[in-house]
């Protein structure tokens, strides 16, 4: 089946409670939460605080995107204030498996993520230990951007890696998604789908979610 993740980047933070009940209320599964330094992107976006005040009143799975510099520093922040998934970059850090043993160590489930021009095979190597792989479909930093289309290889290359290690791993897609060009990235093999300005900017929230499911 596949799973919607509405980014809260693209919601109106000053309502950030009711624009979480609004998606929770069109049924979608996760909550992705996208966490940005100023350093590893040219953005800054939100910490733990902002993860646990949400936490209370919310069910979802909360999809925590960790777009930082050495993220394992605060691996252990995300899990306490209520992440469930915890994904981290490739790019981020020198130890990709001690930042996964950390997740783990945690309790939470463990996501790598590939930006658009990082080959696919390095996630081989982890397949047997994660959870979810992320491919992006946008540079990583600002919602709102356009879909790479280049990007489908990668998500194709990460789904037979996936096929082959015959575990059950979310493949998740992130950035320029919309119902437009959704069933690309699920006939590539995407079962998760991000999405941001495609559902917040949405005049009927439970439709495009649909559409994007559909
Ligand atoms: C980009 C973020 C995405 C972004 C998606 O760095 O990781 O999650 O918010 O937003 P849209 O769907 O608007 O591209
Ligand atoms: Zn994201």
């Amino acid at each position: 089946m596949i799973k919607i993740s509405p980014s809260i980047l693209a919601c109106d933070f000053a309502n950030l409670q009711s624009e979480i009940k609004k998606v929770e209320d069109a049924g979608v599964q996760y909550l992705h939460i996208d966490v940005m330094d100023g350093i590893f992107v040219p953005n800054i976006t939100l910490g733990p605080c902002v993860v646990s005040a949400i936490r209370k009143n919310s069910n979802l799975v909360f999809d925590v995107h960790l777009m930082i510099t050495d993220p394992i520093r605060y691996i252990e922040d995300f899990a306490k204030a209520g992440a469930d998934i915890i994904t981290i970059h490739v790019e981020s850090t020198f130890d990709v498996n001690k930042a996964i043993e950390k997740i783990k160590a945690c309790e939470k489930k463990a996501g790598i993520s590939i930006k658009p021009n990082t080959k696919p095979e390095i996630v081989k190597q982890y397949i047997d230990k994660v959870d979810l792989v992320l491919c992006m479909t946008v540079e990583p930093g600002f919602g709102g951007q356009s879909f790479i289309p280049e990007t489908l290889e990668n998500i194709k290359a990460v789904a037979e890696m996936i096929k082959e290690s015959s575990r059950e791993i979310d493949l998740e897609v992130d950035g320029g998604i919309s119902p437009k060009n959704a069933h690309l990235v699920k006939e590539a093999g995407a079962n998760v789908i991000v999405a941001g300005s495609a559902v917040f900017g949405s005049s009927d929230i439970p439709q495009t979610v649909k559409d994007l499911m559909a």
